[in-house]
């Protein structure tokens, strides 16, 4: 992420935004998460996203991750008076079993505050994604398309990976090639962003 971005992420409008907009839509398709929950957020910045995840979504640990070391220095004076409620580590959302030595089905929520844009290799994270969740997990998205990445202020002022990036339904699609289902309806904003709540569905009764 370079300076303007960094800036624009961690800046009051962007937090006004998260906190206002964005946590009330996801709440409303996906909900609380039950008690004694253990989430994860990817790409974690400076910690807000896993702040509101603990007070707003009222996960009972959260484990983050962000591949800029500086963030998770960051995120570590933000979320310190959470103590070990709070697990932060250096390491890529690509690769959760070196990161995290996640196992599959370790988490009840995964959480996404657009992040899966910035990785070359985005496939990858939401097949990660998909395999940490626990049945009947449930991963919360915010993403930007590659519509939004294409605009001329985007180019300019960031610094994103141009080969490969989605659209919306390709995002979409590539959850559900994951066995991941969308719950309700997916916001879309004027085709440059999305937020929504897929489930990871719980095994038929037969075959439990
Ligand atoms: C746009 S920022 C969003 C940060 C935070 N989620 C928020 O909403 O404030 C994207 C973050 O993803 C991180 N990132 C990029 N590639 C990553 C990867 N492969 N694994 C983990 N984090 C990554 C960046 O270091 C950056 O902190």
């Amino acid at each position: 992420m370079n300076r303007a971005e960094t800036a624009l992420i961690n800046s009051p409008p962007r937090r006004w935004l998260q906190r206002l907009y964005e946590v009330p839509v996801l709440l409303r398709f996906g909900g609380r998460l039950l008690p004694g929950s253990r989430a994860l957020e990817i790409g974690c910045g400076s910690g807000y996203g896993s702040q509101l995840v603990l007070q707003r979504f009222g996960a009972e640990r959260i484990d983050a991750l962000d591949l800029d070391p500086a963030m998770i220095r960051r995120a570590r004076g933000r979320l310190a008076s959470y103590g070990d409620r709070v697990h932060l580590v250096h390491g890529s959302a690509t690769d959760l079993r070196a990161a995290l030595n996640a196992d599959d089905g370790s988490y009840d929520a995964v959480f996404d505050f657009g992040i899966i844009h910035h990785i070359p290799d985005w496939r990858a994270a939401v097949a990660e994604a998909a395999r940490v969740l626990a049945p009947g997990g449930r991963f919360y998205f915010e993403e930007v398309t590659a519509h939004a990445l294409n605009r001329p202020t985007y180019r300019r002022l960031f610094d994103h990976p141009t080969d490969d990036r989605f659209t919306a339904d390709q995002f979409l699609q590539e959850l559900r090639r994951h066995g991941l289902l969308i719950l309700g309806s997916v916001t879309r904003i004027q085709g440059d962003y999305l937020l929504g709540v897929a489930a990871k569905p719980l095994p038929a009764a037969g075959a439990r």
